[in-house]
């Protein structure tokens, strides 16, 4: 009944816990659940009614679950930090050690200079009046060729923006955003094309067998683009540069480049690259190509004007899990383009690090789990009681820690998401500088809470608000073929 983490051995064996702060009426608030899949409202409330984190006699609890060890256990799990860091284009997990990630793919990390450049560069165009707070707060953090995508661009070369979107689930999640709210920024910076692919055959190639009881599953994969397309039109891209694209649908115009990547690479570089093995369907060895045709300008010859010879250079902002992928292209960039392009042919490329689940600062943030997600279509209810409810905590287990240690943190999910979302420079140093001392304003995990709750609550409705506007009629609009290059 102690406030503090109930994870004791029953807890362990239910995989749930439930760790309880006292928050400044000395009322004890959950803060976070320890299980790796939802706990339905009413598993919650009887938690919450009993205060102690044991479910039991719930179908929680499977023989085989009793054997695992719990995956978060205790309030600040040390386990997280021992997890083995896993980080793939399909796997995201454990502690991230971005640095090592860097390390391990060769990319390069976004230093001074860099970001010198990078604002003289774009503050000051349109209505820029800032370097974006993704690159401000390290969240854009490492990068391929930005020095010689600047060099072109002061030179006068056309440049195009590409990014992308695998459509798994039909709501978009806080963490889908990311890279499109910083695409949104360099459009408006740069002024330049913006291709946006939806990988829905990637989609189905990957998720799931093909087998009897599945069924047939391309056509949901194929709605799924059209779900999403909304979401990253809501994001307020310009109309005029930007086009969106079902790789079902525009694929045969990228066909040849397609077949020019497949013949420089081969089976044994993509197993290497995405594990890969021969009981893989044919589908996915051949995709990673088709990720990387958008990269030359030569897959759009209507959409960009494009030839093999065109100059223009292409910039890719994706979270870093992407990488894999663009390392491959750039590989084969130089037999993709004739003439003088600059960079060989290759693309350039601006990484972000992860947007960390509710339940803690590792991984990222996953739909298929409801509760570890704040999704674009959650109500201001839902969202209140996700956060109060989920919210990992680095605030200290009483009122008395808290305001002797302050909290930390690196492992506190709503600090760590006011750092993304939360836009004044000056709050978000006085929250953490409050928070992490245990004194002031936002002392407490309760202030903090409350302070990201209203931030999410008018982010999703201002979404929600553009979002509904947008008819079947518009999003066909930016899905069809056409020039969005400035005229060369
Ligand atoms: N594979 C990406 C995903 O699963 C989608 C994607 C395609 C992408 N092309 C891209 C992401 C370019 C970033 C940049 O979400």
């Amino acid at each position: 009944k102690q406030s503090g983490i109930t994870c004791g051995k029953k807890a362990r064996k239910a995989e749930v816990s439930i760790k309880f702060n006292v928050d400044e009426q000395g009322d004890e608030q959950m803060v976070s659940s320890c299980t790796d899949r939802p706990v339905d409202d009413a598993a919650i409330q009887s938690l919450r009614a009993n205060k102690i984190g044991v479910l039991e006699g719930k179908s929680l609890v499977t023989a085989a679950e009793e054997e695992k060890p719990p995956v978060n256990e205790g309030t600040r799990s040390t386990e997280q930090k021992d997890e083995e860091m896993v980080v793939n284009a399909w796997e995201v997990k454990g502690k991230i050690d971005y640095n090592k990630l860097v390390d391990q793919f060769g990319s390069t990390l976004i230093d001074k200079n860099l970001m010198t450049r990078i604002e003289a560069a774009t503050v000051g165009k349109g209505n820029i009046d800032k370097i974006h707070r993704f690159l401000r707060r390290g969240i854009f953090f490492s990068h391929r060729d930005m020095n010689g995508i600047l060099d072109n661009i002061e030179k006068g070369q056309p440049m195009y923006l590409y990014t992308g979107r695998g459509p798994s689930s039909s709501a978009m999640h806080l963490g889908h955003l990311v890279p499109f709210l910083f695409t949104k920024w360099l459009q408006d910076a740069f002024k330049v094309p913006l291709v946006i692919q939806m990988t829905d055959d990637e989609k189905f190639l990957f998720k799931g067998e093909f087998t009897a009881e599945n069924g047939d599953n391309l056509d949901h994969y194929a709605s799924l683009t059209l779900e999403n397309a909304r979401d990253i039109i809501a994001c307020e891209f310009d109309y005029e540069k930007t086009f969106i694209f079902s790789d079902l649908d525009y694929v045969g115009r990228m066909y040849p480049n397609i077949v020019r990547i497949w013949k420089a690479v081969t089976t044994n570089t993509v197993n290497g690259i995405f594990g890969f093995d021969g009981s893989s369907n044919i589908g996915k060895i051949a995709f990673p190509a088709i990720q990387a045709a958008p990269s030359f300008a030569s897959s759009f010859p209507v959409v960009l004007g494009g030839t093999r010879d065109s100059r223009d250079c292409c910039l890719i902002p994706c979270a870093i899990d992407q990488d894999p992928y663009f390392r491959m292209t750039r590989d084969v960039a130089h037999k993709m383009v004739s003439g003088d392009h600059g960079l060989g042919g290759k693309p350039s490329l601006i990484h972000s690090k992860f947007f960390p689940p509710l339940q803690g600062a590792t991984g990222k943030m996953s739909s298929s789990d409801s509760n570890s997600a704040i999704f674009l279509t959650d109500t201001p209810e839902e969202i209140e009681r996700k956060i109060k409810s989920f919210a990992f905590s680095g605030g200290q287990e009483t009122k008395k820690l808290q305001e002797e240690h302050g909290a930390n943190l690196d492992l506190d999910v709503s600090y760590q998401w006011l750092r993304f979302f939360l836009e004044d420079d000056e709050l978000l140093e006085k929250i953490g500088k409050d928070y992490g001392s245990g004194s002031g304003e936002y002392w407490s995990t309760g202030k903090v809470k409350a302070k990201l709750i209203e931030v999410l609550k008018e982010l999703v409705a201002a979404h929600q608000e553009r979002r509904s506007k947008i008819t079947d009629e518009e999003v066909k609009k930016w899905m069809t073929e056409r020039c969005i290059a400035i005229a060369k």
